[in-house]
């Protein structure tokens, strides 16, 4: 699956905040992801950065002035908006976001807001109180109604000395907003719903104990990524985990696998496939108690275990896409067939857990993906990232087939 970054067009909308000494590190960052860059400055931008910062990390002009001589692209507002797969106002001032939900145009940046059908992205950065006024809510939530996306602002120490509302959100999660974007309009997985399970769940022994598992979320929250970079409306259903929720991305918590069952159950109504990542458990205690356990003169404790459901394997609605991992210690193609077979799986996940760099907790993992046809793609170690996109570039195609 390519970056979806990768050969766009991007005209990103610098306005006079702060906060744009953080844009410079957007456009490189957007620049080093293979996208041209085309920088809009307002006046007041560029007495915070200069143009030709902007220029020399693009390597191409920069518009700042809709009637400049000298500019290349300062007539050319017009091509910008219709070349550009998209348009980014980070950082977006109270000033640029009024003129904005009120369709001026008197600059380069709001000219080519105007003139442009490309979606557009804006990331508020201001002073709290300006954030707060019910004038600058009102134009946010004008553009939100109108289908442009909203992208913080964040909470923090502002410039004025406040702490508030007010911050604009760091680069990598405008990134993730850029991809979301750009994959809801092209993405593999436009428009399909694709619900995965993350983490370990937890069966209680008694109020302050539980049994559990070493998975960390980290393969089902960089699927979940995956997903939403592809365009999908990803839903992850976690249980335990640290991590970060994916920008994006909508994070239902869940604690043991009797949950997990529910929310699946419930979000797989109208879901085109299920990811099963979630380590789920296999036994809970049969009778949980309601007091904490006391060790009193006792020298052992037995608890008596009963099975949980296979979520899996009784989920079973029609066109549903089913793909399942098998983390095995021996015998891994094996064991893996068998669960195809015994779920009913369009794809299982295998992966070996003794290998190193592989399995709980790692960044990177080495899978052998199976189908239900028994094709079999022995993948080398890469991030779980690059996982996800091969797993998902599979679902995409089961999907496809089963629309024809
Ligand atoms: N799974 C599930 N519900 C369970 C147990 C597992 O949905 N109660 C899912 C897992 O999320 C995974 C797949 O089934 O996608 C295989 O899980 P795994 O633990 O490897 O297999 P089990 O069926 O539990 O068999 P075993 O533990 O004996 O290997």
């Amino acid at each position: 699956m390519p970056n979806p970054l990768q050969a766009k067009s991007i005209a990103l909308g610098v306005s006079g905040s702060i906060a744009c000494y953080k844009a410079i590190d957007l456009a490189s960052k957007m620049v080093q992801l293979g996208a041209s860059v085309n920088v809009m400055m307002s006046k007041t931008a560029t007495q915070f950065v200069s143009p030709i910062t902007f220029a020399s990390i693009t390597h191409r002009p920069v518009a700042t002035n809709l009637f400049d001589p000298k500019s290349e692209i300062s007539i050319d507002h017009v091509s910008i908006a219709e070349n550009s797969d998209i348009i980014v106002i980070a950082p977006a001032t109270a000033q640029t976001i009024a003129k904005l939900s009120l369709g001026l145009a008197d600059d380069v940046l709001t000219t080519t807001v105007l003139a442009s059908k490309a979606p557009v992205i804006i990331c508020p950065a201001m002073d709290a109180h300006m954030y707060d006024n019910p004038v600058t809510q009102h134009n946010l939530s004008l553009l939100a109604t109108r289908g442009v996306r909203i992208a913080g602002p964040a909470e923090g120490h502002l410039a004025s000395g406040l702490i508030g509302m007010g911050r604009l959100i760091e680069t990598e999660e405008i990134l993730s907003h850029i991809r979301n974007v750009l994959g809801i309009n092209k993405g593999l997985l436009a428009q399909r719903k694709i619900v995965i399970t993350a983490g370990g769940t937890q069966e209680n022994i008694d109020p302050v104990r539980f049994i559990s598992n070493k998975s960390s979320g980290k393969m089902g929250y960089a699927i979940a990524e995956a997903a939403r970079d592809q365009g999908a409306d990803a839903v992850v259903i976690a249980a335990h985990t640290t991590l970060q929720p994916p920008t994006g991305v909508r994070v239902i918590d869940v604690q043991s696998a009797k949950d997990m069952k529910t929310a699946v159950f419930a979000e797989c109504e109208d879901a085109d496939a299920l990811i099963m990542a979630a380590a789920v458990a296999d036994w809970r205690p049969k009778n949980e108690s309601k007091s904490k356990l006391k060790k009193e003169d006792k020298t052992s404790l037995s608890i008596e275990l009963e099975r949980t459901d296979d979520i899996l394997a009784e989920i079973n609605r029609d066109n549903l896409i089913k793909v399942g991992f098998a983390a095995e210690s021996e015998n891994l193609l094996k064991n893996a067939r068998k669960k195809i077979t015994s779920k009913k799986l369009d794809l299982i996940v295998a992966n070996d857990i003794t290998v190193e760099g592989s399995g709980f907790g790692s960044d990177t993992n080495k899978v052998t993906l199976i189908d239900s046809q028994e094709n079999i793609s022995e993948l080398d170690l890469m991030p779980k990232y690059e996982v996800s996109c091969q797993i998902l570039r599979r679902v995409a195609s089961f999907l496809e087939n089963n629309s024809l």
